[in-house]
């Protein structure tokens, strides 16, 4: 069983996605372990109480500084004992500390087509404003695992979604949330789970066949 740890900030639809595919098996060979938000008003901890997940709440406020938030999370990392940690709407940057800890076992879901709208300043409903800003035709989702650089290290996965007219920010983010985030985040934790995923010295992802899929 993969153990995995699911880290949020709000409402927490990404994690839905993610206890839905467990229970129903779309994910295989997994399990969530631990939910931890930076936020103790985040919704996605209901969620978590809801269906009966171990959570609990690490809020870089309860500490003096940065450097005392930074332990103290990955103190609650190491204590869930993850063999994958996820970033299911996690709004905080990943402290250096925690990516070196889990090199290559971090993995994030970003609401746009990497490398367009993302990094410093583009998380939720921004990435959305800029992109209809842009007047980009297509946008969409990426799961990639997480270096030491904002939304940048391998790209495991990326869903197209079309523009429409009259598009709101609100609506696009739904749309991709539904067409795109749902879809690839829950696939993404199972083709790790099945031990399909692996990462080239070049930095590139590569998906193996399903066993049945061989020969
Ligand atoms: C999602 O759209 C996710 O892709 C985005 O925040 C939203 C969280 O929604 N993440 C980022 O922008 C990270 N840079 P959720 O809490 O309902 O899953």
């Amino acid at each position: 069983m993969l153990r995995v740890a699911v880290c949020v900030s709000g409402g927490g639809t990404n994690l839905q996605a993610i206890i839905d595919g467990v229970r129903e098996g779309t994910i295989k060979n997994t399990q969530i372990v631990r939910v931890i938000s930076n936020n103790p008003g985040a919704y996605a901890l209901e969620r978590a109480e809801k269906a009966g997940i171990a959570h609990s709440c690490v809020s870089p406020r309860s500490f003096p500084d940065r450097n005392a938030f930074n332990e103290a999370f990955l103190a609650e990392l190491i204590d869930a004992d993850p063999d994958l940690i996820v970033l299911a709407g996690f709004m905080v940057a990943v402290p250096a500390n925690v990516v070196s800890h889990f090199h290559h076992r971090i993995i994030n879901i970003h609401p746009a087509l990497i490398p367009s709208f993302c990094g410093k300043g583009y998380y939720g409903l921004r990435v959305h404003e800029r992109a209809l800003a842009r007047g980009v035709k297509v946008t969409g989702a990426t799961v990639h695992f997480v270096d030491e650089d904002l939304d940048h290290g391998p790209i495991l996965l990326q869903k197209a979604v079309e523009i429409q007219e009259g598009d709101t920010p609100k609506i696009l983010q739904r749309r991709v949330m539904e067409q795109a985030e749902w879809v690839i985040l829950p696939r993404a934790i199972s083709l790790i789970a099945e031990g399909r995923v692996s990462i080239d010295q070049d930095l590139i992802t590569h998906i193996a066949p399903a066993a049945y899929e061989k020969n």
